[in-house]
């Protein structure tokens, strides 16, 4: 976000009339959940700064509510639309943001957050907690379906696109959370201590934050845990000296749940509720989440000199500033409810969830160039819409009793098959359950799958093995997933296995026996339809991994973006590298890359250069392809790793086209962090590659001098 200069000098009027009390109450945001009957209510009472997960009507009593007090400040309300209004029950629910990130689809994903953040701000809510710019390295971590992936470069482009969508009309601000590596807790314990260095987090977990501001958000949410033993919650050098002053972002920063609580009481690194709310705000946090002893406790000290009311102006000046940005100062015109779940977000849903979706393996049979006369739809996730949904929607966070009916016109590949294939006869048997060892719907499966022609096996992971505090020590698939495979195989049909999960799980044995396999991250609303549509050839499938596949549970972390030098560069009990790489994704057509050329032999340390690349769509159907730029510091000062993403483009190509792509280049592109913390690029030999995918990459030489 910008400072408008002309909303400063309303605001610094605004703050000299406002009493300790009603600026305490501005960085404060309470919830119905989580605290004592009678709590909420007085907050409200009081004209608490903000709320969150208040859905329509309800916002309009609390905003109503707040003209009535004395300070009249108008509250903010925030909610956890992580893949569209997703906790709304009716609402576009697009795909989780790690199947979004599949589509490598930078205007797509924005118009994603412009359609999300209209269907919030219908429904009176001003501020989606969301963008995740996490990264999912350990993949045993709970909540790798709410990211990008693990890639900073590719997270860094598609969260600063998202954050551009959601910010766009002004409507809705967005919040960038979680600041910061909060993926890459010791033993992908959700919300657990990070042994990173700063340098380390410069280099690797800063960019897509960076970028994300540069692009234009307006507030940060600090992560549960902590980095080498300091909570993030007091971490000053992050917060305040990093985020706020060396990258100048001047919206405002909210705990996450409780955070100044769990200071004192998980993390045992206050003496108190008041040391630990006094740190919190010298480290940078402006808003507390959920606390309500931060409102008397800040008050008191604030009156006794503990806390400077200087930085209290600070955190409120920002609060405000964000506050005046969205207009909720006047009355605010918002769109009409009838956007929410409308045809014209429908629409891009089924463009996004097209792309969305990674074709892993083919051995031909798809597409299915006529339909079958007979089709077994057997498996625990052909038609179960909440584990489809995934994590942070009504079906996962909202009691079942207020979506007893779904309002969603949603697929799920049952429905998507029996629709698409409708001269097929579709035959649909569970299986067997995602966990547990309940056998008695196999047999009904196997011989549906015995009297068909071709297999459609859907399999993969549920609700109970995803989301916050849901992290896996065994990512392997459960139940009796792998033995129902291994029976369909034995009766020698052609077997299409889906994978609806929310995050890579250990597959090789399924992906061995599968004549093809396709995964669906959490696809949303119209997963089954285009899964089907995928299956029939209705469209090519162009989407890649943002996140590399493990051969084994303790074979994680296995990112590609790795150092090298170790013994023998493998376990010595699984094979070399990941099962799928970062990057990979199969097509109906084949895409062949030549003449990788790079402008300049010798660049200068800050100089532009163009790489460039031909790519040739040799197949039979037109398609869409990204095409991924990587380099490599051939040798570095600090070790740098093997490949780094740096660059990538989508582009289409009908049969039999070639086009030339052309990247706009800087030396800086080349970059890392040196041990004093600052970005440099290196005198020396670099390589830069170019391709389709990691294993078919071209390669150009160039000098930095
Ligand atoms: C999560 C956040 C979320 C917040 C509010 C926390 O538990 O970590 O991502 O935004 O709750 O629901």
């Amino acid at each position: 976000m910008k400072i408008n200069p002309a909303y400063e000098q309303k605001i610094t009027e605004i703050i000299e009339d406002m009493t300790i009390e009603e600026k305490v109450l501005q960085m404060l945001q309470i919830s119905d959940q989580g605290n004592e009957p009678g709590v909420y209510e007085k907050f409200i009472e009081l004209n608490t700064g903000s709320f969150l997960h208040e859905l329509g009507e309800s916002t309009d009593k609390l905003r109503e509510k707040a003209k009535q007090t004395s300070s009249k400040i108008p509250p903010i309300f925030g909610i956890d639309a992580i893949h569209g209004h997703s906790l709304k029950n009716g609402a576009t629910i697009f795909p989780s943001q790690l199947a979004c990130a599949c589509s490598w689809n930078e205007e797509l994903i924005e118009e994603m957050g412009a359609m999300t953040a209209r269907e919030v701000c219908a429904d009176g809510i001003d501020w989606v907690f969301s963008p995740v710019l996490c990264m999912a390295r350990d993949t045993r971590w709970g909540r790798v379906d709410e990211t990008f992936g693990e890639d900073p470069h590719l997270i860094g482009k598609l969260g600063a696109a998202i954050v551009r969508g959601y910010e766009r009309d002004g409507n809705v601000i967005s919040c960038l959370k979680h600041y910061i590596g909060y993926g890459e807790a010791t033993g992908a314990r959700d919300a657990y201590d990070t042994e990173v260095s700063v340098r380390k987090i410069r280099e690797t977990f800063l960019p897509p934050f960076e970028e994300a501001i540069k692009a234009g958000a307006s507030s940060v949410m600090t992560a549960y845990g902590s980095i080498s033993g300091t909570p993030l919650t007091k971490h000053k050098e992050l917060l305040r000296e990093i985020l706020k002053e060396e990258l100048g972002f001047c919206g405002f920063v909210v705990t996450d749940w409780f955070n100044i609580w769990s200071m004192r009481t998980k993390q045992r690194s206050a003496e108190s509720f008041d040391e630990s709310a006094r740190l919190a705000i010298e480290a940078g946090n402006d808003m507390s989440m959920n606390c309500k002893e931060f409102f008397e406790s800040v008050t008191q000290q604030v009156k006794n000199g503990e806390i400077s009311e200087e930085l209290i102006n600070d955190s409120v000046r920002r609060i405000l500033r964000v506050k005046m940005g969205l207009g909720l100062f006047g009355e605010k015109v918002r769109p009409d409810k009838s956007v929410i779940g409308c045809s014209e977000h429908r629409e891009l849903n089924k463009k996004l969830t097209e792309e969305s979706l990674v074709l892993l393996k083919n051995n031909g049979v798809l597409p299915l160039k006529e339909a079958p006369a007979k089709i077994a739809l057997i498996g625990p996730n052909a038609d179960d819409i909440v584990n489809q949904y995934g994590d942070w929607t009504f079906t996962s966070h909202r009691p079942s009793e207020e979506w007893a009916v779904i309002k969603n016109d949603y697929y799920t590949l049952l429905r998507g098959i029996k629709e698409i294939f409708a001269d097929s006869e579709v035959t649909f048997a569970k299986g067997c359950d995602i966990c547990g060892a309940d056998s008695t719907d196999m047999e009904k499966a196997l011989i549906a799958a015995k009297n068909s022609d071709v297999v459609i096996l859907a399999l993969g992971d549920e609700l109970s093995q995803n989301g916050e505090g849901k992290d896996r020590a065994v990512l392997e698939l459960s139940g009796l997933q792998n033995e129902l495979a291994a029976k369909i195989k034995e009766l020698g049909k052609p077997v299409i296995t889906v994978f609806i999960t929310g995050k890579p799980l250990c597959v090789r044995e399924v992906c061995e026996l599968s004549d093809a396999v396709i995964q669906a991250f959490n696809p949303g609303d119209l997963g089954g339809l285009c899964i089907a549509e995928l299956i029939a050839g209705k469209f090519n499938p162009s989407g890649k991994l943002p996140i590399s596949y493990p051969r084994a549970s303790g074979a994680v972390p296995c990112y590609y973006n790795r150092y090298t030098g170790w013994h023998w560069g493998k376990y010595c009990d699984v094979d070399e590298g990941s099962l799928f790489d970062f990057g990979y994704g199969l097509s109906y057509t084949e895409f062949e890359y030549s003449d990788l050329s790079v402008s300049k032999k010798e660049i200068g340390a800050e100089e532009d250069f163009e790489v460039s690349v031909t790519v040739k769509n040799t197949g039979n159907m037109d398609g869409k392809e990204i095409v991924e730029l990587y380099f490599k510091d051939m040798i570095s000062s600090v070790m740098t790793p093997e490949k780094k993403l740096c660059a990538f483009k989508k582009i289409n190509l009908a049969k039999g086209e070639a086009k030339r792509v052309t990247f706009k280049m800087n030396a800086r592109d080349l970059a890392f962090v040196n041990p004093e913390g600052k970005w440099i690029t290196e005198a020396g030999e670099f390589e830069i590659y170019a391709g389709g995918s990691l294993d078919t990459l071209l390669t150009a030489e160039l000098s930095v001098k």
